[in-house]
């Protein structure tokens, strides 16, 4: 079964849309620092502004404790959106309360109101079921239709993600609808050679998505601080890298299971090695089974994988038809350690074919090192969800709107 579109909601002129986003961007000291979350929520609210509905934006930002908290509040995203839509955006300080209620209330044709943090409400991310289904009718009050368009939670099962859209007519709205087209596609039939780049710092994050891409991929490509982990199952000392030793095992299990069936999994040759976790540290690049025979000796810190690596990556990437790539190569946020994650960024610009880069640390990457969205074919909105649904897992925000 496919989504429900928007235009399944009938004419929405003069009706009370509202709209579930994921505006959960990243902030510091009130200002965001990536608003990329919010400019992918703009073009389902400008078609439905621009059919004359009454849009009533609902999102989270952050994990606040079920109750309100002003370092996680809208307001700034609420300003941000604001400036990039033609219509006027107003902001409730509340999310279902007086606030709330009035001005849902005072909402004309075509005007925008954006809703208080949904996570200062218990009730959304309870583990209760009643519970979460109370908090999601007091949301449904406000509504004669719900457009659900956050796609970085649809894989949470909370109130405002699948309980609220079962109490009204719903919807996917567009940002979704597209998500999901360009990862069925990497799922279903992707052009070969397929290759998929996974970087970050956890290898326990990837194991799902490691698994179920094995039997599908051409090429698996290793970077980040989960590399080390690779590297302790090869046998190599780590120094002080970032190590999971209870994940070894598994991840033999992967390589074996990667020899057998021909997929090739490129693990670094070579690591950029720091004294400490700063971006004034003294570091060299050495190889990657000579991680303790630098100057810094077993106190070492794999931060970057190297320029060999970097460019080997490149090349199979660039002879790739269809490329994923989720998690950053390296510490990009600290410049000494970027360059690896640049390399991999390079070399997506420049597929002949299909280039999706995963959401979370990967997009955040790709945009502080100054590379324009429009460079890659798809860069998603969603970091978890994206993962969850390379994994083949049933996300609660998709299923019900209608996908299986
Ligand atoms: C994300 O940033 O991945 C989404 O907004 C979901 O946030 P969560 O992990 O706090 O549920």
């Amino acid at each position: 079964m496919t989504l429900r579109t928007i235009e399944s909601l009938g004419p929405l002129a003069g009706k009370r849309v509202v709209v579930r986003c994921d505006l959960n961007v990243p902030l510091q000291d009130g200002v965001i620092t990536d608003d990329g979350r919010v400019r992918a929520s703009a073009p389902t609210l400008e078609a439905l502004t621009g059919q004359g509905a009454r849009v009533i934006v609902i999102s989270h930002l952050g994990r606040p404790d079920g109750a309100p908290d002003p370092k996680y509040s809208l307001a700034p995203v609420a300003a941000r959106l604001d400036e990039l839509i033609e219509r006027p955006v107003a902001f409730a300080t509340d999310t279902v309360g007086t606030d709330a209620a009035a001005k849902v209330e005072a909402l004309a044709d075509g005007e925008v109101l954006v809703l208080e943090n949904l996570r200062f409400n218990p009730g959304e991310t309870s583990k209760n079921e009643a519970e979460r289904t109370a908090f999601a009718g007091e949301l449904a009050a406000f509504a004669d239709a719900v457009v659900s368009d956050g796609f970085g939670v649809v894989h949470r099962k909370q109130a405002s993600v699948y309980e609220l859209e079962q109490l009204r007519p719903s919807a996917a709205g567009l940002l979704i609808a597209a998500e999901v087209d360009v990862l069925d596609r990497l799922t279903e039939s992707p052009e070969r050679p397929y290759t998929v780049v996974l970087g970050g710092s956890k290898v326990s994050d990837k194991l799902g998505v490691i698994e179920h891409l094995l039997p599908r991929v051409d090429a698996l490509l290793i970077g980040g601080g989960m590399l080390f982990t690779f590297l302790a199952a090869q046998g190599h000392r780590v120094g002080s890298s970032l190590l999971e030793a209870d994940q070894i095992d598994t991840v033999n299990g992967y390589l074996a299971d990667a020899r057998q069936r021909g997929v090739d999994i490129l693990l670094p040759t070579d690591v950029v090695v720091a004294a400490s976790f700063s971006a004034d540290a003294d570091h060299v690049v050495t190889a990657a089974d000579a991680i303790e025979e630098t100057p810094f000796a077993a106190s070492g810190l794999g931060l970057d994988i190297g320029p060999d690596t970097a460019a080997a990556f490149a090349e199979r990437i660039r002879n790739s038809r269809t490329v994923f790539w989720n998690g950053p190569m390296g510490v990009f946020e600290l410049a000494p350690f970027a360059a690896g994650t640049r390399a991999v960024a390079e070399a997506l610009t420049e597929v002949d074919g299909l280039s999706v880069v995963g959401g979370g640390d990967s997009a955040a990457a790709v945009r502080q090192l100054g590379f324009g969205d429009d460079r890659f074919d798809h860069i998603s909105t969603g970091g978890g969800a994206s993962l969850e649904f390379l994994e083949g897992k049933k996300l609660p925000g998709l299923e019900v709107l209608g996908w299986q």
